[in-house]
C-alpha cells in the first residue's frame, strides 16, 4: 500500500468477489491484493456467503460496493439500509463504502437498475444534501461511481464531469472512476473520453473500475462480460498519469471465467499503472467487432447482484 488519498490507501490490484470463485480463493489463497464485494449480497445475513466472507476478510482487505443506495432518488433515504451498510462495514473492516451516482427506484420500489439523473443545479443540491446525511450516518466519506449512460436529459445544464467535480468538492466524498463507464458513455454520447478524464477532480479519485462491455455498433452496453478493450486500457494509463497509483479493481459479472483468467486480466493493469505500456492512441487496436443484439445476455446498466 502507498500514499492515501482522502484517507483511502492504494490497495493495489483487486477483483470483484463472486460466489463461483469462493472455493478457489479459500483453497488457493491467490495473490490478489484485495477484493470488492457487492454489499447487498452480505448485509443482514449470517448464512454461508457471510461465513465465507468472514474467512476471506481474515486474509484480504475488503471494500464494499453497493447498488441500492439510490442517492439520486426523491424517496426518503432508507435508514434501515444504511444501518445494514454500517454494521457490515464495521464487521468486515471495509476500507471504504461505495455506490453509484444514480437512482434505483421510486415509491419504495427497487428497479435493480442504475438509472441516470439530469445534471443541473437542482439535482446537484439534492444529491449534496443526501450525501452529507449518508456520510454523517456512516461516520465516513462515501465513495461514488460515475455511471454508464445511454440517454441524456434536456433538463441537464452541465456536463457529467462538471457535475461530478462540483459534487465531490461540495461533499468531500470520494470518486470511484469506472474507466470503462467513461468510455461507454462517451462513445454513446459522441464525447471525448480523454477530455472527460482530464476535467475530473483527480485528487478525489480513490478507486478505479475496469471492465468489459458489449459493442452493438450504434452504441455500447456496460455488460461486464468480457476482457477490457485496448481503448479502455489506454484511458486507464492516461488517468493513472494524472492521479498516480490508485486502488484498481476488475469487474467481471456475466459469463464469468475461471479465476486465473480474471487474475491475469487485472495483472495487466500493473503494466499500464507503471506506464510500461505506452501504445499511443493513434496506434491502438481497432474497436472490437459489434455483436448481434440477440447475443447480448442482459441488456442492462446493472452491476448485477448475486442473490444467494
Ligand atoms: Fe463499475
Amino acid at each position: 500500500m502507498t500514499e492515501a488519498r482522502l484517507g483511502h490507501p492504494d490497495l493495489g490490484l483487486g477483483l470483484g468477489l463472486r460466489s463461483c470463485h469462493y472455493q478457489y480463493i479459500l483453497d488457493q489463497q491467490p495473490d490478489v491484493d484485495w477484493f470488492e464485494i457487492i454489499s447487498e449480497n452480505y448485509m443482514n445475513s449470517e448464512g454461508r456467503p457471510r461465513h465465507i466472507l468472514n474467512q476471506i476478510a481474515e486474509r484480504y482487505p475488503l471494500v464494499m460496493h453497493g447498488v441500492s443506495l439510490s442517492i439520486g432518488s426523491t424517496d426518503p433515504l432508507n435508514f434501515d439500509y444504511l444501518d445494514g451498510l454500517k454494521k457490515l462495514a464495521t464487521e468486515i473492516n471495509a476500507r471504504w463504502v461505495s455506490d453509484h451516482i444514480c437512482w434505483t427506484g421510486i415509491a419504495g420500489r427497487n428497479t435493480h437498475d442504475l438509472l441516470p439523473i439530469p445534471y443541473n443545479e437542482e439535482t446537484l443540491g439534492h444529491l449534496t444534501a443526501r450525501i452529507q446525511t449518508v456520510q454523517e450516518y456512516l461516520g465516513r466519506p462515501l465513495v461514488l461511481e460515475n455511471p454508464s449512460s445511454y440517454i441524456t436529459f434536456a433538463a441537464s445544464t452541465m456536463a457529467e464531469e462538471e457535475f461530478i467535480t462540483r459534487l465531490v468538492r461540495q461533499t468531500g466524498c470520494g470518486l470511484l472512476l469506472d474507466v470503462n463507464n467513461v468510455y461507454v458513455s462517451c462513445y454513446n454520447h459522441d464525447a471525448d473520453p480523454l477530455d472527460y478524464i482530464r476535467r475530473l477532480p483527480h485528487e478525489s479519485i480513490v478507486q478505479f473500475h475496469l471492465a468489459g462491455h458489449t459493442n452493438l455498433g450504434t452504441h455500447l452496453i456496460d455488460t461486464h462480460d468480457g476482457h477490457v478493450v485496448d481503448p479502455v486500457w489506454n484511458l486507464y494509463r492516461e488517468v493513472c498519469q494524472l492521479t498516480g497509483n490508485v486502488s484498481t479493481l476488475l469487474e467481471w459479472d456475466a459469463q464469468i471465467p475461471e479465476f486465473p483468467v480474471l487474475f491475469a486480466e487485472v495483472q495487466k493493469a500493473k503494466k499500464f499503472r507503471d506506464g510500461g505500456l505506452t501504445t499511443p492512441f493513434e496506434e491502438q487496436s481497432p474497436p472490437e467487432q459489434p455483436v448481434a443484439r440477440s447475443a447480448v445476455p442482459h441488456p442492462t446498466t446493472l452491476t448485477m447482484i448475486e442473490y444467494e
